[in-house]
């Protein structure tokens, strides 16, 4: 907590988060950075992408990063998760440029000064250039490159990382690439490249988990992309299938088979599946109820379904500690980003309260940045970016999150809006009686 704000008064008024609970935000590198002109993606969007959905100088976070962490900062966070570009470190094969490693020291210096612990992703989707021209993670030895390079780096910032992430979501990245061809390369590819591509990502964790611990004796984990999953039907046994064979597919089999390499579970979390019929084939869209979902969306259509956390956390509970690495919602309504925090937040306390060891929260994302393949309209930031002038405008929720992190907890002012009777405005406004 900090030293100036008041103490919470009682806490029997306050759903309380255990004692050193990480709270936090996260962002990627190629997402707020801008100028990675080194990346496969930054290649393949000049000629796939509109100019307005090309990646540019994005929010410039590579000149500004000391300004958004005096906001980080401000805004009470005690940790932060951010990735390194390796494009940038590794311009060409074995070369390292040093001016690059000197600068993600500063970065990273940046946040320990500041009392921040350092979540560190390593890959975070995009690839240098030249690893893409060799296949990238469809080539068995990209997972040789990725390990040489997490060498490198594990060596050159063990003092700076409090916690290691290798990858971020791998599967999004092979539903992307291949199955919805949305992103580099966008090329049509056989389901045997997808699968050889899932294993070069499996063996890639596993050697950057044992290399990053011949230097570091800090947690190493993933960020793993979970959803919850729910029948339509109670009494659908079809529909019980699909929940069963896409929770085993999408949620455990990359943890299944890469186990006995993570010290926690990274979870992020955004979206909930309810199944109609039987899957039929690789694509879930299909089976989504749409109609139902529209009811209560983000700006992107994913469902609001706070529980669904609660799910996948029950779900992965009693094993290894677990941290949200990203849970957030595109909107550009900042009180349905409000509420959302709190409902979510409010079942991950549950979650806490029935024994779950949840160890932190980074909230997808500190500010608004680029949504890949959608460019910049979607909204997801803590913090406005104003992509003309860099200007940076903490939004109201950043100020509701930054007093859940003050109470270490939802005071109970703030619990009011679990329901929809009491507008956000008017809760805030109000005299306070936690
Ligand atoms: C990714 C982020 C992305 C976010 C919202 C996650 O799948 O890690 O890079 O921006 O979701 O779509």
């Amino acid at each position: 907590m900090n030293s100036s704000s008041p103490k919470p008064r009682h806490d029997h008024g306050i759903l309380k988060f255990p004692d050193n609970f990480l709270w936090g935000a996260a962002t990627s590198a190629f997402q707020v950075e801008g100028n990675s002109f080194n990346t496969d993606w930054w290649e393949w969007e000049q000629t796939a992408q509109p100019p307005e959905k090309r990646s540019g100088l994005a929010a410039n976070q590579y000149e500004l990063y000391e300004e958004d962490f005096d906001l980080t900062k401000k805004l009470g966070h005690n940790a932060h998760r951010l990735s390194l570009e390796w494009s940038r470190i590794e311009p060409t094969e074995g070369v390292y440029r040093i001016s690059e490693i000197e600068h993600y020291r500063k970065v990273l210096t940046s946040l320990k000064e500041k009392n921040i612990k350092v979540m560190l992703t390593l890959w975070h989707f995009t690839l240098p250039k030249w690893v893409a021209d060799k296949g990238g993670w469809e080539n068995r030895q990209t997972s040789e490159y990725f390990n040489k390079f997490v060498q490198k780096v594990s060596f050159e910032y063990k003092d700076l990382v409090d916690f290691w992430i290798t990858l971020n979501e791998p599967t999004v990245y092979i539903y992307h690439t291949y199955i919805n061809r949305q992103w580099p390369s966008s090329k049509k590819a056989w389901i045997g490249r997808q699968v050889q591509t899932f294993f070069n990502l499996v063996s890639a964790h596993k050697k950057a988990y044992n290399s990053i611990h011949k230097h570091s004796s800090k947690p190493v984990g993933l960020a793993h992309n979970v959803q919850s999953f729910t029948p339509f039907k109670m009494h659908s046994l079809t529909q019980h299938l699909s929940v069963y064979l896409a929770d085993l597919i999408n949620n455990h089999s990359f943890y299944f088979i890469t186990r006995g390499h993570h010290d926690f579970y990274g979870l992020n979390y955004y979206i909930h599946t309810r199944f109609k019929n039987f899957i039929t084939s690789q694509k879930l869209s299909p089976v989504l109820d749409k109609g139902l979902q529209a009811q209560n969306v983000s700006d992107l259509g994913w469902e609001i379904y706070p529980q669904g956390i609660f799910d996948v956390l029950s779900d992965f509970g009693n094993h290894l500690p677990i941290y949200i690495t990203e849970c957030g919602i595109a909107s550009t309504n900042d009180d349905r980003r409000t509420r959302f925090l709190i409902n979510y937040l409010h079942e991950i306390g549950r979650a806490i309260s029935s024994g779950i060891n949840v160890k932190g929260f980074f909230y997808w994302s500190l500010l608004d940045n680029l949504e890949w393949h959608l460019g910049y309209d979607p909204k997801f930031g803590l913090i406005e970016v104003d992509f003309e002038t860099q200007k940076r405008t903490p939004r109201p929720s950043a100020k509701v999150y930054q007093q859940i992190i003050e109470h270490n907890g939802i005071p109970h002012y703030l619990l009011k809006l679990l329901g929809h009777g009491i507008e956000v405005e008017e809760v805030l406004n109000k005299p306070r009686d936690i």
